[in-house]
């Protein structure tokens, strides 16, 4: 039985977030930056959704296991995303699925994850940086009802590809009440733990 969990990135996860990243982004960010957002910056809230399963044990050890109540389980980071909290303005500085995991909703749970942070953090505005050709993570954002709010020229360095500027206003009152439905609706579907959207970090701020 598989369990998901949504919470703070830490040091140990960073080499399977490293992967996840190398596969996805180009260019990747460096394990050192990862390590500067968990540890130094106070405007960072980095998530993982981390999937748990409870491994079988074979033979004679299944039988030591039962007796000591002590049971093998295999951690796997499948989804992660990173938010910045800079007075009033939640910016999502990058978002991925696991390439195996991909089309399973882990990806929304991180954004809608990412975006209940937001307000609880009382950002009045959530915004984000995708590039044109990325159509699988603007049909996220617009399920989310980002809007585009403009183009931003040759952003992506590697091949002067343009970005859309997609921004989610948390100050419309009608836009909360469906993301709220929508959060209520992807909990029930997947119930995770959540020990990120509403947790403070342990950061000095
Ligand atoms: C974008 C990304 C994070 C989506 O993650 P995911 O876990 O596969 O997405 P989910 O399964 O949660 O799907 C959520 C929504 O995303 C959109 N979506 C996901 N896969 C899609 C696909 N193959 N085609 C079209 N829309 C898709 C849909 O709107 C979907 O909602 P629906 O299931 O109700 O149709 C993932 O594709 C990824 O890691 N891409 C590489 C990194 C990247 O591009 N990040 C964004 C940078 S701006």
């Amino acid at each position: 039985m598989a369990t998901l969990t949504l919470r703070y990135m830490q040091i140990v996860d960073i080499p399977q977030v490293v992967v996840i990243d190398n596969v996805s982004f180009d260019p990747a960010w460096s394990a050192r930056s990862y390590a500067y957002e968990i540890s130094e910056s106070s405007y960072s809230h980095m998530v993982v959704l981390e999937r748990t399963v409870e491994q079988p044990t074979p033979g004679w050890r299944r039988f030591f296991k039962n007796i000591s109540g002590q049971r093998e389980v295999r951690r796997q980071v499948v989804a992660y995303g990173g938010l910045w909290h800079i007075s009033g303005e939640g910016h999502i500085s990058t978002i991925a699925t696991h390439p195996d995991w991909r089309g399973h909703g882990f990806g929304e749970i991180v954004l809608a994850g990412m975006v209940r942070r937001a307000l609880t953090l009382d950002a009045e505005y959530v915004v984000l940086e995708v590039r044109v050709s990325n159509t699988i993570a603007q049909k996220l954002y617009q399920k989310y009802e980002f809007k585009t709010a403009a183009v931003k020229p040759r952003y992506y360095r590697n091949n002067n590809e343009d970005a859309y500027d997609m921004r989610l206003d948390l100050t419309d009152e009608a836009i909360i009440a469906r993301f709220d439905q929508r959060f209520d609706h992807i909990k029930a579907r997947h119930s995770f733990n959540d020990l990120y959207t509403d947790v403070k970090s342990t950061k000095k701020r």
